[in-house]
């Protein structure tokens, strides 16, 4: 096919008519569910300023580093859109002043993200998110909330074979002694490890588990645990939240390599595995969250522990396809409406009103003159009943109803045509 004069930019695609049924269902159920565990809806703006990512999701992540959509404004801001919503979240939190808010502050969010990646299957420019962000409470019964209110959503969805897999990465009391004994380790491993991998570690040494390069997975493997170092508030907390997901009957693995490609991220983390028998493939994850206990204060607000979770949405659709999940059927036309002649077209709008606030679905095929090319129209969608306006019925504020299984027909006034349309349909 010859190369189209203007094409999607690479990376972002249509959602098309069809695909939207498995939006619909998502969005549906996340509201139902998020809503009736107290999460209130925010949208923040899909532009922030730069700096607000850097901060928070660091200097040492792929994110950062290549990833980010940055342009400057006329006025020379520095403007990125947003990669991802946990930041934004923090930003809101101090610029609306929900400190004074009763905590925990419950919020969701839906909408499209931005990373500059390499286009291929479920990764995109422009992708989806879902997510939840409760902030103002380190309680691990929290972690738990955010994990279980994760787990219901994508059961109702269909998704019913998916597992967590969890770990801690500890507090800013602990973390800095493991950072010390990792790049340690690093230095001693430094021949083995990839040149990029060893420069990200410089920044921040857990960067060293987020490698796909099989070199420094080799490394990564043989590492210092942290789940081994954290300390023992850390190792308690980690343990209750095991233990409600537990009694919660969630399948979960604790994965001590697990530790996000997130700088803000403290002790729980946790990712999506599309099976709860199927070993950790980032690349397969349906999402990931955890605590980031430090962001609100590193971005200059009141100290606020917090914890969220974010579903990555084009994953999980392919999934929902996979899966073969059941859509809720649209409802079928009960009524097709022919037109005829001006009149007949001017008071289709007033009969089609009359349908719409009787909830009868009607279907018609505006556009067509005929009687010969409406009637084809019908017959073709299997609508055995057609409501027709002609010139002589409209004049009266009337139209025919037809029977077209039966071959019968009445005419009846404008107003009474749901009742009559019931009354055929009950017949049945
Ligand atoms: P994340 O792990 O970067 O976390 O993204 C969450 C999910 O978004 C991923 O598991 C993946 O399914 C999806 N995702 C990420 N990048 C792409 C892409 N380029 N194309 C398609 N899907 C993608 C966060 O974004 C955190 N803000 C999550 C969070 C919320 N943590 C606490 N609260």
């Amino acid at each position: 096919m010859a190369k189209l004069k203007y094409q999607r930019p690479k990376g972002t695609y249509d959602i098309l008519p069809e695909d939207q049924p498995y939006w619909e269902l998502i969005r549906r159920h996340l509201r139902e569910i998020a809503s009736f565990y107290g999460f209130e809806r925010i949208d923040t703006p899909i532009i922030e300023q730069t700096k607000l990512f850097t901060r928070t999701v660091g200097e040492s992540t792929d994110i950062v580093q290549k990833e980010m959509f940055s342009f400057k404004t006329k006025g020379g801001a520095s403007l990125t859109l947003r990669p991802e919503g946990t930041a934004p979240m923090g930003r809101a939190f101090i610029e609306n002043g929900m400190k004074s808010w009763p905590k925990p502050i419950k919020l969701y969010y839906i909408g499209p993200f931005f990373r500059h990646e390499k286009p291929q299957r479920n990764r995109n420019r422009q992708f989806y998110q879902a997510g939840l962000e409760v902030l103002g409470s380190d309680a691990p019964i929290i972690d738990a909330l955010i994990i279980h209110v994760t787990f219901l959503i994508l059961q109702k969805i269909g998704l019913e074979d998916i597992g967590f897999q969890i770990n801690s990465i500890g507090c800013k009391d602990c973390r800095p002694d493991y950072n010390q004994l990792l790049s340690e380790y690093i230095e001693v491993q430094s021949k083995k490890i990839t040149p990029d991998t060893k420069k990200k570690a410089k920044k921040n040494p857990l960067r060293l588990f987020d490698s796909k390069q099989p070199k420094d997975r080799r490394v990564a493997e043989k590492a210092p645990q942290i789940v081994d170092e954290i300390c023992s508030d850390c190792k308690e907390k980690l343990k209750s939240v095991l233990e409600y997901v537990g009694h919660l009957e969630i399948p979960y693995q604790l994965n001590p390599f697990l530790v996000r490609g997130l700088d803000y991220y403290t002790r729980t983390v946790f990712e999506i595995t599309p099976s709860k028998d199927q070993g950790y493939d980032p690349k397969n994850s349906l999402g990931g969250g955890g605590r980031y206990d430090n962001l609100v204060a590193d971005l200059g607000g009141k100290n606020t522990p917090a914890g969220g979770v974010a579903l990555g949405l084009d994953r999980i659709i392919e999934e929902m396809k996979e899966a073969e999940v059941k859509l809720p059927s649209k409802e079928k036309p009960k009524v097709f409406l022919v037109h005829l002649g001006d009149l007949g077209r001017k008071k289709a709008f007033e009969l089609v009103e009359v349908l719409r606030k009787a909830n009868i679905p009607y279907e018609d095929a505006l556009g067509k003159t005929s009687l010969k090319a409406q009637t084809k129209a019908a017959d073709k969608k299997k609508i055995r009943l057609r409501l027709v306006l002609a010139q002589k019925e409209a004049l009266e504020d009337k139209v025919i109803l037809r029977d077209a299984k039966k071959g019968t027909q009445d005419i009846i006034p404008i107003k009474k045509a749901p009742q009559e349309i019931k009354k055929k349909l009950e017949a049945d």
